[in-house]
């Protein structure tokens, strides 16, 4: 095992090697392209040691904004045949080739905390960064938001590609007549701790849904076939907008619109508690039918400020169950599967954003378990892409972008209520 100071030379090396000059790829081969919110992972994980490399990630994030204020969830910089599916299966309408959906609004959150860290150093960024940001959180208030909840059109809008969450809204989709296809993710991985051929059919298809109408939302709107109220993107928006807000009020702007978001929503995430399990869960917005899914996005209610002890219980039964992290699905649920992606293994990204959302709540205790079984799992395996949540096997893809910076902004350092 390598001590401390060794680690944080390695995450930093795993950062500068996956960088290609102003975006960081997830990871060689497997993912690479620029990922939205793998990308602003990085500019935390940069910002650690090269602050202006940090605010170059997320400037070259935003070369890719959409005139509807969208940021797509793939940029395509440079085309490579290593990932499928590319640019000529998306056809995205932005000014540089890139896929047609979003992910979870991590940035805004970001900024402030590289901006905070670092005081006047990145004024310039904030205040050219600010509107561009305001455009993206309204494209999603317009287009992904149903009283106050926001939804996922496609699994990987989530982020949590082939999480239970969807099971329900996939088993719906027919899909019929796409044209063959061949994966590239199971050259690079295990098939067994990836999707599987059922799940991709149906990306593909809803992927084929999206090109057919030109990415259009207005005609989209009308023929959804996958509607699902997420809880990754309700808890990650809402502390994205108070961030946002947080942000325009230092640059002197006028946050109403903000403010009557942030209500908005408030109100809204309610509407993803389930009391059959007492957790918060997805559901079809289609159906009206709970997804009966507890998940790490389940825990991330802390996260958006949400400060509800009702989760407690179970993040205390399903902590005791696993040494490495808190699983992307519950452990005694029989969809459980400890290495298939989003349906067990555990995730240094979810594990910090929890951890942090349980730090403001005052929860230390609770929030230095997660930070301390996800420095064991990194400082034992590697900065893998997940892990086994039971004996930590590393997971995925290795040298992570995400998981070197998660190492170096939270998971090396203690939480104790003298932090607080
Ligand atoms: N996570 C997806 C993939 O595995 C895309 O965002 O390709």
């Amino acid at each position: 095992m390598l001590k401390q100071h060794e680690l944080d030379k390695v995450a930093r090396t795993v950062l500068q090697e996956n960088d290609r000059g102003g975006y960081t790829v997830p990871t060689d081969a497997l993912y690479p392209y620029q990922w939205n919110w793998d990308s602003a992972f990085a500019a935390l994980g940069f910002a650690e040691f090269d602050l202006s490399r940090a605010w170059k990630e997320i400037e070259t994030l935003f070369t890719g904004q959409w005139n509807n204020g969208m940021l797509p969830h793939i940029i395509f910089h440079q085309i490579d045949d290593r990932y499928f599916p590319g640019p000529d299966e998306w056809r995205g309408i932005g000014p540089i080739a890139s896929s047609g959906i979003s992910q979870p609004p991590v940035v805004a959150s970001i900024i402030r905390q590289i901006w905070e860290k670092n005081g006047a150093c990145g004024d310039n960024q904030v205040r050219t960064l600010y509107p561009k940001l305001v455009q993206w959180h309204r494209w999603f208030m317009n287009w992904r938001c149903d009283n106050g909840v926001i939804f996922v059109t496609h699994p990987w809008e989530a982020g949590r590609d082939n999480a239970p969450d969807w099971d329900e809204a996939m088993a719906a989709i027919n899909p019929k007549n796409i044209a063959p296809y061949q994966r590239r993710d199971t050259s690079h991985v295990d098939p067994a701790m990836r999707p599987t051929k059922y799940d991709y059919d149906r990306y593909i298809w809803l992927l084929s849904q999206g090109r057919k109408y030109g990415w259009d939302e207005n005609a989209l709107k009308k023929i959804r076939a996958f509607k699902v109220a997420d809880p990754t993107l309700s808890f990650i928006l809402l502390r994205a907008n108070r961030d946002l807000m947080h942000i325009g009020l230092a640059l002197g702007q006028n946050v109403d619109e903000i403010k009557t978001w942030i209500s908005s929503q408030e109100e809204g995430v309610h509407r993803l508690w389930n009391n059959d399990i007492s957790s918060y869960d997805s559901f079809d917005l289609r159906t009206g039918k709970f997804a009966g899914s507890i998940s790490n996005a389940s825990f991330m209610c802390w996260y958006a400020g949400i400060y509800d002890q009702r989760m407690r219980s179970h993040f205390d039964r399903i902590m005791s169950k696993v040494k490495y992290g808190m699983p992307s699905h519950d452990p005694d649920s029989v969809r459980f599967d400890r290495k298939r992606y989003w349906r067990g293994p555990t995730w240094a990204i979810m594990n910090m954003m929890i951890g942090i959302g349980l730090e403001d709540a005052g929860e230390f205790e609770r929030a230095e378990l997660v930070r301390s079984q996800t420095n064991l799992a990194i400082s034992q395996k590697g900065f893998a892409e997940y892990f086994d949540p039971i004996d930590g096997t590393p997971a995925g893809g290795s040298t992570f972008t995400w998981t070197a910076a998660v190492w170096l902004v939270w998971a090396k350092n203690f939480i104790g209520e003298q932090n607080g």
